[in-house]
C-alpha cells in the first residue's frame, strides 16, 4: 500500500500519494501498484527464463524503476528522506549508496545458486531479505521490490516465489525487526515454511 500515514517521514518527499497519473483514490492507487507489480513479475521472470537477467545487486534499482516508474518520479532512485517504521530508523539516505557498495561482496557470497542445498537457500534468502530491508533504498515499495528480487533468485534455483500472504503480518514484521538486529532465524523459519520446488509441469 502507498498510504503516507504508514511512514514517519521528514523532508520534502512527504506526500507519497502524489503520482504521475493523478490518481487520488488510495484504493485505486493500491490497485494500480498491484497491477504494475504483477507486470514486473511477468517481465523479469521471462527475462530470467530466457537467460537475459543478471541477478546482480544493482538489479534492485531496475526492479523498482520497472515496478513503480509509471507512477512515481522517485522510482528506481535512492530516497532522499529519512524513513522509520516502529522504532526502526532505516539507513540515512546519504549513506545508502556507500552502504550498498560496501554490501556488494557479502551480497555476492550470499547469492542463492541452483546447486545450493535447500537449507543454504533458506539461509541466504533470509539474510539478503533482512539486510536489504535495513538499507531500505527507496521512498516506498521496498518490501515488494525486495520480495520480487528474492523470488527471482528462487526461480533461478527452481523454486516458486514465496507467498507471504500465508503468514501473519505480526509474524512477518517480528522477523523483519529481528533481522535488523542480525538475528535471521525468525525470517529463516518463515522462508523455510513457504518454500516450494517448482512442479515439473510448469
Ligand atoms: N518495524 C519494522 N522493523 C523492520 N522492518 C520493518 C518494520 N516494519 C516494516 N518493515 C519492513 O518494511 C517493509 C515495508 O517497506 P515499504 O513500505 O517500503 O514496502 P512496501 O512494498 O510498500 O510494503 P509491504 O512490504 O508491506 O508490501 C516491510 O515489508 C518490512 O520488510
Ligand atoms: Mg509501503
Amino acid at each position: 500500500m502507498a498510504a503516507a500515514s504508514r511512514y514517519n517521514v521528514d523532508g520534502d518527499e512527504a506526500d507519497v500519494s502524489k503520482n504521475k497519473l493523478g490518481i487520488t483514490d488510495p484504493k485505486e492507487l493500491g490497485d494500480a501498484e498491484t497491477v504494475l507489480l504483477t507486470d514486473a513479475y511477468d517481465y523479469f521472470l521471462e527475462l530470467l527464463d530466457k537467460g537475459k537477467l543478471n541477478l546482480k545487486l544493482d538489479l534492485i534499482f531496475e526492479l523498482h524503476e520497472y515496478f513503480l516508474g509509471m507512477l512515481y518520479s522517485w522510482a528506481g532512485k535512492v530516497r532522499t528522506v529519512n524513513i522509520s517504521k516502529g522504532n526502526m530508523l532505516f539507513m540515512p539516505p546519504n549513506q545508502i549508496k556507500k552502504v550498498l557498495k560496501d554490501f556488494e561482496s557479502e551480497f555476492k557470497k550470499n547469492c542463492p545458486r541452483p546447486d545450493d542445498s535447500k537449507k543454504e537457500i533458506v539461509r541466504k534468502i533470509a539474510y539478503l531479505y533482512c539486510e536489504l530491508n535495513v538499507i531500505h533504498p527507496f521512498r516506498e515499495g521496498n518490501g515488494r521490490t525486495i520480495r520480487l528480487f528474492m523470488d527471482l533468485f528462487l526461480a533461478s534455483c527452481g523454486y516458486e516465489g514465496l507467498d507471504f500472504r500465508k503468514i501473519s503480518e505480526v509474524e512477518y514484521i517480528a522477523a523483519c525487526k529481528k533481522g535488523t538486529l542480525k538475528d535471521y532465524k525468525p525470517m529463516e523459519k518463515i522462508v523455510f515454511g513457504l518454500l516450494n520446488k517448482k512442479t515439473e509441469l510448469e
